[in-house]
């Protein structure tokens, strides 16, 4: 297994360009499903999790083709219906799939995801919305067994807002007979970008962005050309950096109306923000103030942040508090964090990071996708010698080519291919 090597204690500066979004792209690959016809598919990052539901919708018929670094995706041939264990396992996201499928084909069977190392992450309120859609479902052997000859809009009412719920609920509602209204909908941008591109393709959505989504269905959609919006937490990640390794760091390409929670921390833990267009440029403090932070649905402070903040707060000078109100376990990266010197103590979901002057270098091992970029951060401060990151195949899942971003902007940082 690769891991990545990194001589930490120097300042970061330059530029880089953000990719285009993961948690933007899963959903829009899906909506292909829901017409054939090609479709052109622009900013669509090169990340294991998109080549994970590529391999799983070319086993359901679907065809790509890459055509000047667009992704085209016809799905004219759609003939199956089955998400296999061995590769939805590896990404729960695959539960995207499901809304399409019964849409357009009427039957889908999806492994259940099951949990992963941030929590159960259940489906339950996707399962939920279908079946008052009018699907029958049914589960046996792990797997969700679905079927629906005709979904029927309805009233949706999420307990908890859950972003691949709505878009899932979306997708389906697009080509369901009536009106469909999601209350207490997300609102990440993802969900607009998903609306954005459904729109584009014949539906008729309004409200995305806000609590409650109105889809009438329509008979029909068509293929159409979408440019996948810019991550934000990529983006975020890298304001990270610059702040936490005391550079000069212009993150460009990027949406900064999508991190607002996090450009308000970094100002409060002393770093200058500045924001021109789509570039933001972040120059850290030489002392960082701590700062606590609550994790909550968009636009509130992103539980993707929330490692890659911590790794931030190691070093400040003061106490802070990090509480996640998202997921039940998405403090794994602490253990990982204290084998590097860090003072942090856990009481239920929240965590106390005693700031320390610095971190030490250390081999540790990521165990999920933010984890791993937390302690790719970690390692760009650790002083007096290198930090190997172990299991970086959870890394690949979410960032394009980071160790090059990285030392383009000044790090020293490689992979060492296992
Ligand atoms: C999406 O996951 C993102 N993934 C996650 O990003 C992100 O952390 C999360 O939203 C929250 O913003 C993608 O978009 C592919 P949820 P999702 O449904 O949709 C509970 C990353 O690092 N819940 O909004 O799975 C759930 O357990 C990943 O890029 C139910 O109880 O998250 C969680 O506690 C990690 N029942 C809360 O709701 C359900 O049916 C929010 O989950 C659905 C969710």
């Amino acid at each position: 297994m690769d891991k990545i090597i990194i001589e930490g204690g120097k300042p970061l500066n330059g530029n880089v360009t953000v990719s285009g979004a993961k948690n933007a792209a899963l959903p829009v690959l899906a909506a292909c499903l829901l017409t054939g016809g090609w479709h052109r598919l622009e900013n669509i990052p090169k990340l294991r999790d998109v080549r994970t539901i590529l391999r799983i919708m070319a086993q359901l018929g679907v065809v790509f083709r890459e055509e000047e670094g667009a992704v085209m995706v016809n799905s004219d041939d759609l003939n199956a219906y089955e998400a296999p264990y061995d590769l939805v396992k590896t990404m729960r996201a695959s539960i995207l799939l499901l809304g399409p499928l019964l849409a357009r084909y009427g039957r889908a069977k999806i492994s259940l995801p099951g949990g992963c190392a941030i929590g159960a992450r259940p489906v339950d309120m996707h399962l939920k919305a279908l079946v008052a859609m009018g699907a029958d479902m049914y589960l046996e052997e792990g797997y969700v067994n679905a079927r629906a000859d005709c979904l029927k809009g309805a009233e949706i009412f999420f307990d908890i807002q859950t972003v691949t719920g709505t878009e899932n609920i979306m997708m389906a509602a697009a080509l369901a007979k009536g009106k469909t209204v999601l209350k207490n909908a997300a609102k990440e941008p993802e969900i607009q970008d998903l609306a954005r591109m459904l729109r584009g393709m014949g539906a008729d959505i309004e409200g995305d962005g806000t609590d409650t989504i109105v889809i009438r269905g329509v008979d029909r959609l068509a293929p159409t050309a979408h440019t996948i919006l810019p991550d934000r937490i990529e983006a975020g990640t890298f304001m990270i950096a610059g702040a936490m390794t005391r550079g000069d760091v212009t993150v460009q390409g990027c949406r900064p109306e999508h991190l607002e929670a996090l450009m308000e921390k970094l100002q409060t833990a002393g770093a200058r923000v500045q924001v021109e267009g789509d570039r933001v440029r972040v120059r850290g403090p030489d002392a960082i103030e701590s700062v606590d932070v609550t994790t909550l649905p968009f636009p509130g402070f992103p539980t993707d942040l929330q490692a890659q903040f911590m790794a931030f707060m190691c070093t400040g000078k003061g106490s802070s508090v990090i509480r996640e109100t998202i997921f039940e376990n998405r403090f794994i990266h602490v253990s990982e964090l204290l084998r590097m010197g860090a003072d942090i103590e856990i009481s239920g979901n929240q965590a106390v990071v005693k700031g320390r002057p610095h971190l030490l270098p250390a081999p540790v091992m990521a165990t999920d996708l933010r984890a791993s970029a937390s302690l790719v951060l970690a390692g760009l401060v650790a002083e007096g010698g290198m930090t190997e990151v172990h299991r970086i195949y959870h890394l690949d899942r979410g960032y394009e080519a980071m160790e090059e971003k990285f030392r383009g902007l000044g790090a020293s940082i490689r992979r060492e291919r296992a």
